[in-house]
């Protein structure tokens, strides 16, 4: 793959910023960066036909591990890496910053889209967490990143999270949602969700936080962009005033979802 250096050097913010990276980072910028080109190739390559549902079923075969599996315990490029050491008490910004590195980018282009379109802190919140579980597990994402993050945060930040993952295959032009192609290309262009999801939309769709959820579809990106890297700082008074630390840190407050954290720290672990 041919490597664009301007585009690769000022994604990572000029010369001088790279030059002040450590080689590990240097090359995992890289990786990261043939990542995107690759799907963007990808992208184009596909957006001229879409598979069907029925082709989509048929690929399972053709892959050494299964889709719903989370970012951390896979690699698609080569071996997995080793992971950075996490701290004693573990914080929700350890953890975006030194697990979340496959959800990170998206998630924060998410909640800087949401914070320039005036959104509320809750929802702002809800984009930054709504897809990070995705590195410990992908399938039915919408109710494991909600349960994970219920204990620490609101009510409505929690239902916001749950749901998008029903909302997102329903249309809602009145407020800005349109079915994204992404979901013609991962389900297929005939795929119709599945009957727990469409009742869940219904339940949803008549709810009086309908709106929560519904602003993290509209605000959720469906491409990368590509050089856009909007940093955690910007968040970190929302985290603050709406994000309910452990003082022992997340994985060691014996809540019912210590595990959860837990997994993420230590990957590796095999039983
Ligand atoms: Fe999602
Ligand atoms: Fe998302």
């Amino acid at each position: 793959m041919e490597i664009d250096r301007r585009a690769f050097f000022a994604g990572l913010g000029g010369v001088a910023a790279v030059a002040a990276m450590a080689d590990e980072a240097k090359a995992e910028a890289l990786e990261h960066h043939m990542m995107l080109q690759l799907s963007a190739a990808n992208q184009a390559a596909t957006t001229a036909k879409f598979p069907t549902a029925a082709e989509v079923e048929a690929q399972i075969e053709t892959r050494p591990s299964r889709r719903g599996t989370g970012n951390l315990f896979i690699s698609n490029t080569g071996n997995v890496k080793r992971l950075p050491p996490m701290p004693e008490k573990p914080t929700l910004v350890d953890f975006y910053k030194l697990r979340f590195m496959a959800t990170s980018n998206h998630c924060l282009q998410s909640a800087n889209r949401a914070m320039q379109n005036g959104m509320s802190e809750e929802i702002i919140l809800a984009c930054l967490l709504h897809d990070t579980v995705q590195d410990l597990i992908k399938v039915d994402h919408g109710w494991w990143g909600a349960q994970m993050y219920e204990p620490y945060v609101s009510e409505k930040v929690s239902f916001a999270i749950r749901y998008h993952q029903a909302l997102r295959f329903y249309e809602d032009k009145e407020h800005g949602y349109e079915y994204p192609d992404l979901y013609r290309r991962v389900f297929g262009s005939d795929y119709k969700p599945e009957p727990y999801i469409e009742a869940t939309y219904k339940m949803v769709r008549e709810h009086k936080w309908y709106l929560e959820p519904r602003m993290v579809t509209v605000n959720d990106l469906y491409a990368f962009e590509p050089g856009v890297h909007p940093t955690l700082d910007q968040f970190l008074d929302i985290i603050g005033r709406n994000f309910k630390q452990p003082k022992e840190g997340l994985g060691f407050d014996n809540s019912p979802v210590a595990h959860m954290w837990r997994s993420i720290a230590r990957p590796d672990s095999p039983l």
